[in-house]
């Protein structure tokens, strides 16, 4: 078959790391993209063994040797790889068998870097977790509210005949059980599990909104800077739950960054990003993307993995609802949020479907 393509030049074009290992595995050849995520170049690596950077017993040399045994491809997700020239580095590997070069056992290794897999997974975990809400917020709300109510009100009454050092204990009583009453407030906007009413929702209007209320409030002492893209299609939903998402997410910047910080609220459209359904075929185009970025400490690192989960606060007055809640909006939504954080920068990236 003629192509007129040049094969060096399309494996170089490749955006996975490859290389193709002999029956020794002695490397025979290396792409620009493992060049680049190893750190090497293709020419010092040429003729190498690949023990020589990957340590042997390691879940690639294994996954290599399954290979040959198989005669045929394999492969694994989120395996590390500890290259010699480079850090460790997470990666879905696939190893084939590569027939054509008669008979000389030569094998394909493409890696992809797992972050993106990992990525996907951890979104679809947020879920998880706002879901986890629902039951014990449905639960608590009855529980709770009576109760409360019928203890509120009997302090009130306590109150009318109460002597002088008792008016503030009678006060403190109502004003906790206010509180709590706040509290579960706050939980039973997980409680609601009917679908979200699609309308189409003009994302500027919510992001807008969320904006100017911040800067006369919460937001006061913050500069906001706003990117928006005018061509940006309308996404499907409800927009005050929207606006609510976004407001949780600049309060929780407003907070961090303190005073004289930055936050920017910014919208793309990214038409090549889709999000696999949960059997894995089905495919939900979102190519709407909304970043609300701030330039305060950040998230630590041990504790970024669970901000999404309901009850975790880094906050002496925080309930730890806002992000779980978020994460909630966005998945009824049809959508997936993200974050990132490094010191200086912290970013809540949401991808959202256009509607119909
Ligand atoms: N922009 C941010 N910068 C740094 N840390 C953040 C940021 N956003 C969230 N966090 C961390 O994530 C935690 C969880 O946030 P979340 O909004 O769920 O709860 P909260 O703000 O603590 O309480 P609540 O929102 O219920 O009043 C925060 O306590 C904080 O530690
Ligand atoms: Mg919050």
């Amino acid at each position: 078959m003629e192509t007129g393509l040049n094969y060096t030049t399309l494996w170089n074009a490749l955006p996975y790391p490859a290389m193709v290992v002999n029956s020794e595995n002695r490397i025979l050849a290396f792409n620009t993209a493992a060049e680049q995520i190893f750190s090497v170049s293709e020419r010092s690596v040429r003729g190498q063994l690949l023990e020589n950077y990957a340590s042997h017993g390691s879940r690639l040399m294994t996954l290599i040797a399954q290979s040959r045994s198989a005669n045929g491809s394999v492969s694994e997700r989120d395996i590390e790889i500890n290259w010699t020239t480079s850090e460790i580095k997470q990666l879905n590997v696939q190893v084939t068998k590569l027939h054509d070069s008669g008979g000389s056992d030569a094998l394909l290794v493409v890696m992809q870097p797992g972050s993106i897999a990992e990525k996907m997974t951890r979104r679809l975990m947020h879920r998880d977790a706002a879901r986890s809400v629902t039951g014990m917020a449905a639960a608590l709300s009855h529980e709770i509210k009576n109760p409360l109510a019928a203890i509120s009100g009997a302090a009130q009454l306590l109150q009318m005949s109460a002597a002088d050092g008792e008016v503030e204990l009678c006060e403190l009583i109502q004003e906790e059980s206010a509180r709590i009453q706040r509290l579960v407030g706050r939980m039973e906007h997980f409680t609601d599990s009917r679908p979200v009413e699609k309308h189409p929702v003009n994302l500027h209007d919510a992001l807008r909104k969320t904006c100017r209320a911040a800067q006369v409030g919460f937001g006061a002492n913050v500069t906001f800077f706003e990117y928006y893209d005018p061509s940006l299609p309308n996404t499907s939903g409800d927009r005050d739950q929207l606006a609510q998402a976004f407001q949780n997410l600049v309060k929780n910047a407003s907070e961090a960054v303190g005073e004289g910080g930055t936050i920017m609220l910014k919208t793309a459209y990214r038409p090549g990003i889709r999000l696999s359904g949960a059997d894995g075929h089905e495919r939900q185009s979102l190519p709407l993307e909304v970043t609300i970025s701030d330039n305060g400490p950040g998230i630590p690192e041990d504790f970024a993995p669970h901000i999404f989960e309901p009850f975790v606060t880094s906050k002496s007055g925080g309930a730890g609802l806002g992000l779980a809640l978020v994460s909630k909006i966005i998945a009824d939504h049809g959508g997936t949020i993200e974050c990132e954080s490094g010191s200086g920068r912290t970013t809540f990236r949401m991808l959202l479907p256009v509607h119909p």
